[in-house]
């Protein structure tokens, strides 16, 4: 007979706020929720819909997933706590929320580490990025299943910029996070964290200056809207991960634990995949707009990456393994 498995959290299980009931041979089956911060249309949010469908399917209707998007449930630093308690039980989420916590993560946010979204695959798909995942349990309390990305990292600013020296003193829109906060700072700029959701209003009114963003949020979004320039830098790699929350894992049998690890590591996977075939589109996307586009290399930003390399080489110890095999 059914039960409910909180009767269970006595015997010592830890479970998530979600409703979970036992089956009679003891497979228990819920309802997970999945939480991320990108829009229903966003490549990350349609490959969580798949993993949704695919769990339902490989289960036979024993797990469904709810997948929560655009903030839903909360920036990714307050869905990050809820994962360690286990009122959330999965997430596609930026790496640079999980650096935060796990600061050798900042070694994928080296400017230039890669040149093309190619390389970031080759990056992101390695032994190497996958080693680190290991930590993650006993650091930040998740389960990391895999890897996906989103788009190179550009600029688009409201002015006309010609030189890095353009940029100084302008108020840059960041993802909250420290590695990129290195940057800008470097740069001279004054980097603004701000969540997406934030940001067409605050380039529209002037609140900042600039945006740190991806071609398909930049075409997406609109924010080619209010801006003359777009630094076609490809600066910055952005990648994600695949989480379930540590509470949820323990709570899961070895057979559902391998159901839902494979399945959630091919759905980031299929991100990567996606941007491999979509960057160039969303370039050619952005070319049709107003705006003026400024192809730069990291000898534009030269002092700011020397600056970043500074403090990041001692703090991210794979940082010369992933650049071998970006350099490969
Ligand atoms: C951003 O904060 O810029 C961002 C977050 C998730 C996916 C893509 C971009």
């Amino acid at each position: 007979m059914a039960h409910d498995i909180r009767k269970a959290t006595a015997a010592g299980l830890a479970i998530g706020l979600a409703t979970l009931t036992f089956a009679a041979n003891d497979a228990f089956a819920e309802d997970f929720r999945l939480g991320l911060i990108t829009p229903p249309n966003h490549i990350w949010t349609q490959n969580a819909e798949a993993f949704a469908r695919a769990v339902e399917e490989a289960t036979d209707g024993r797990h469904t997933v709810s997948v929560f998007p655009a903030q839903q449930l909360g920036n990714e630093a307050q869905m990050l706590q809820q994962m360690q308690t286990g009122a959330l039980d999965m997430s596609f989420m930026t790496v640079a929320e999980v650096s935060n916590r796990a600061p050798e993560f900042g070694a994928f946010y080296a400017p230039f580490l890669v040149d093309d979204i190619e390389e970031a695959a080759e990056v992101l798909r390695s032994d190497e990025a996958r080693s680190m995942l290991a930590t993650l349990p006993q650091k930040v309390g998740v389960v990391g299943v895999g890897f996906g990305a989103a788009g190179l990292r550009q600029i688009v600013a409201r002015d006309d910029i010609d030189s890095a020296g353009d940029l100084a003193g302008s108020k840059i829109r960041i993802t909250p996070f420290q590695p990129i906060k290195d940057f800008y700072e470097a740069l001279g700029t004054a980097p603004t964290p701000m969540p997406l959701s934030d940001v067409y209003d605050a380039l529209a009114n002037g609140q900042v200056d600039a945006i740190d963003m991806d071609l398909e949020l930049i075409w997406q979004l609109g924010y080619t809207d209010h801006a003359r320039t777009m630094l076609l830098s490809n600066h910055m790699m952005f990648p994600m991960l695949g989480l379930v929350s540590g509470r949820t894992w323990q709570a899961l049998s070895e057979e559902d634990r391998a159901i839902i690890s494979d399945l959630m590591a091919q759905a980031v996977d299929d991100c990567i995949r996606d941007y491999l075939e979509k960057e160039a589109q969303f370039l050619a996307e952005v070319e049709k707009s107003d705006i003026a586009i400024r192809e730069v290399d990291a000898a534009f930003f030269r002092d700011a990456v020397d600056a970043w390399n500074a403090i990041w080489e001692p703090k991210a110890p794979n940082l010369a393994a992933l650049r071998a095999i970006a350099a490969d």
